[in-house]
């Protein structure tokens, strides 16, 4: 990395079908946002994240994206239009930045190999993931993660005996309303327990397999523009996600407070806190 600053920019994400699911190798669908989170690098003496030095458990993904590309010291600066911890991707945009802005400084920006940096990264943090998250901050846009290779194949990433076929989604003009509710958690023990309960019980089993029938439903109704049975769907999706455990009073009492002036809610991202995501046409 020589004497000057490098950046790049990653954008929030909202999945709108398949979380957690997406994990166990279902489909799931997210689309990027109008929210950034921005990110420079420059030699440093010593490594730092907005001006505090890092120390070895600090900031895991920064440390990890360091780690990855051997970077020497390097002073990271970081500024996002949204809050960490909120369901919206923080962790994958920082990670994606990141890595996007050393490679830069290197040989260039490759959209695939930051993506498969990326997911790399946070599985490393998160011990378990999906490219969901780190696919949607590297492409933007729509996008839809499922097992077979389709229309707009991307990229493809496997993991274990699991692989996901990466692609760019066409998504029809809608409004979504994000709520948070303030609350941040963490999103490596909520999959953690999603995976304790599905590997001890086939009814969780079932329900994984359900939210994957739903999404792909919702993919449908995507293409079609049909935005009244897609809402449908997602309400139907939280319900399932609430079976799971991850959902929280706060996220339960927001969905339902929206469900009169919208076509469909649910939570976004991990869970158990975070944010909800309603679509709508009364945005008001
Ligand atoms: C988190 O935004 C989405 C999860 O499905 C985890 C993942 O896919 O890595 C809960």
């Amino acid at each position: 990395m020589p004497g000057r600053t490098w950046g790049a920019s990653a954008p929030a994400k909202v999945i709108l079908l398949g979380e957690h699911a997406v994990v166990f190798g279902k489909p799931a669908v997210s689309v990027a946002i109008g929210l950034r989170l921005r990110c420079q690098i420059r030699p440093g003496t010593i490594s730092s994240l907005n001006g505090i030095p890092l120390g070895p458990h600090d900031h895991s993904y920064v440390s990890a994206c360091l780690a990855k590309h051997n970077a020497p010291p390097t002073a990271v600066l970081t500024d996002s239009d949204f809050p960490s911890g909120s369901g919206l991707g923080s962790s994958a945009a920082v990670t994606v930045a990141l890595l996007a802005a050393l490679r830069s400084s290197k040989d260039g920006f490759k959209e695939d190999l930051v993506a498969r940096e990326a997911f790399e990264v946070e599985c490393e943090v998160q011990r378990r993931a999906s490219p969901i998250d780190t696919s949607t901050c590297t492409h933007g846009n729509g996008i839809l993660v499922q097992r077979e290779r389709g229309e707009n194949f991307l990229w493809e990433i496997s993991r274990d005996t699991r692989r996901w076929c990466v692609h760019d989604l066409k998504v029809p003009k809608m409004t979504l309303v994000v709520g948070f509710t303030g609350k941040s958690k963490p999103t490596g023990p909520l999959v953690a327990k999603v995976k304790r309960y599905v590997d001890h019980n086939t009814f969780a089993r079932d329900i994984v397999d359900e939210i994957g029938d739903v999404t792909m439903e919702g993919v449908r109704q995507m293409a079609m523009g049909d935005l009244e049975a897609l809402g449908r769907n997602m309400t139907k999706d939280h319900k399932l996600l609430a079976i799971l455990g991850v959902s929280s009073r706060e996220l339960d009492k927001l969905v339902s407070s929206v469900l009169p002036y919208s076509y469909g809610a649910k939570l976004t991202g991990a869970g158990g806190g975070g944010s909800m995501v309603a679509l709508t046409d009364q945005p008001q």
